[in-house]
């Protein structure tokens, strides 16, 4: 019972990795707390822990955020997993998408970090998302990598401004089944998982219990701050096919 006694918010804890956060951090002895859009969604993750508290908040919305926080009581752990993605050729892809993209990984985070910190514990900690794409980008997906390398970039600064208050350390997951890609034609998604676990030292994608593991590592951990942990498969070091 490592989080005994202690409060984790999960934002993102509606679906995917999030989800596996808020069940491992509750089976920890956390009172959690999850968060995001659909409270339909957080209700479920709330009736899968048998217990805790589903807050939600739009990220990209300041007043959403506020009211947010306004409900939020006092916290030990802020996890932010919540993000949207778009993918698309450099020439293809839509301003506009990659503006939402970044409204949805960077600075809803970075919204939600700041209106949260006043309700977090001294000792507490703050956990980001990014994702292997900024540090090996795959094809049509310079703006996934560039909101990714943002965010890596934003843990490291406010790792060093926040401590010794707060640690702040960001999870890199490589591909993992999740909710992620509930929209993907089921066949496409099985083939995309093999292709891409095949090119993977461990020759498979990852799950999201295997992410929330991490996650609660860096929550609990107290000697770590200003990190980027990839959690990927062997993607850092995979041997990409020639074109
Ligand atoms: N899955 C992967 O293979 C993979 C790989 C690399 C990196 N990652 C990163 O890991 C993190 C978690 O991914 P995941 O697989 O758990 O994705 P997911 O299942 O799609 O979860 C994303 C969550 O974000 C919430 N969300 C989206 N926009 C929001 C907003 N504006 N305000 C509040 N909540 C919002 C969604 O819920 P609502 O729609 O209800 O708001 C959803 O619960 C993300 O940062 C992702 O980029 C994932």
């Amino acid at each position: 019972m490592r989080l005994h006694e202690q409060t984790v918010a999960v934002v993102g804890g509606g679906s995917g990795i999030g989800r596996a956060i808020a069940t491992q951090a509750g089976a920890a002895g956390a009172d959690v707390i999850v968060s995001s859009r659909n409270m339909a969604n957080l209700d479920k993750t709330t009736a899968e822990i048998g217990a805790g508290i589903a807050i939600p908040v739009d990220m990209t919305q300041p007043d959403a955020v506020a009211a947010w926080v306004d409900a939020l009581p006092e916290l030990d752990h802020l996890v932010i997993s919540a993000s949207s993605a778009a993918h698309g050729p450099f020439s293809d892809l839509p301003e506009d998408s990659l503006r939402h993209m970044f409204d949805a990984k960077f600075f809803g985070p970075y919204a939600v970090a700041k209106a949260a910190l006043s309700k977090i514990r001294r000792g507490g900690s703050i956990t980001l998302f990014s994702g292997v794409l900024s540090r090996r980008p795959g094809m049509n997906c310079s703006g996934l990598a560039a909101v990714n390398g943002a965010v890596e970039a934003l843990t490291r600064g406010l790792a060093l401004e926040l401590g010794p208050d707060f640690r702040v350390n960001c999870l890199s997951p490589g591909m993992v089944r999740s909710d992620a890609y509930a929209a993907m034609e089921p066949e496409a998604k099985e083939t995309m998982y093999e292709a891409t676990g095949e090119s993977l030292p461990v020759a498979r994608v990852g799950t999201v219990e295997e992410i929330a593991e991490a996650a609660i590592f860096l929550i609990t951990n107290t000697y770590t701050t200003g990190v980027v942990l990839d959690v990927d498969g062997g993607h850092m070091i995979r041997q990409y096919a020639h074109r």
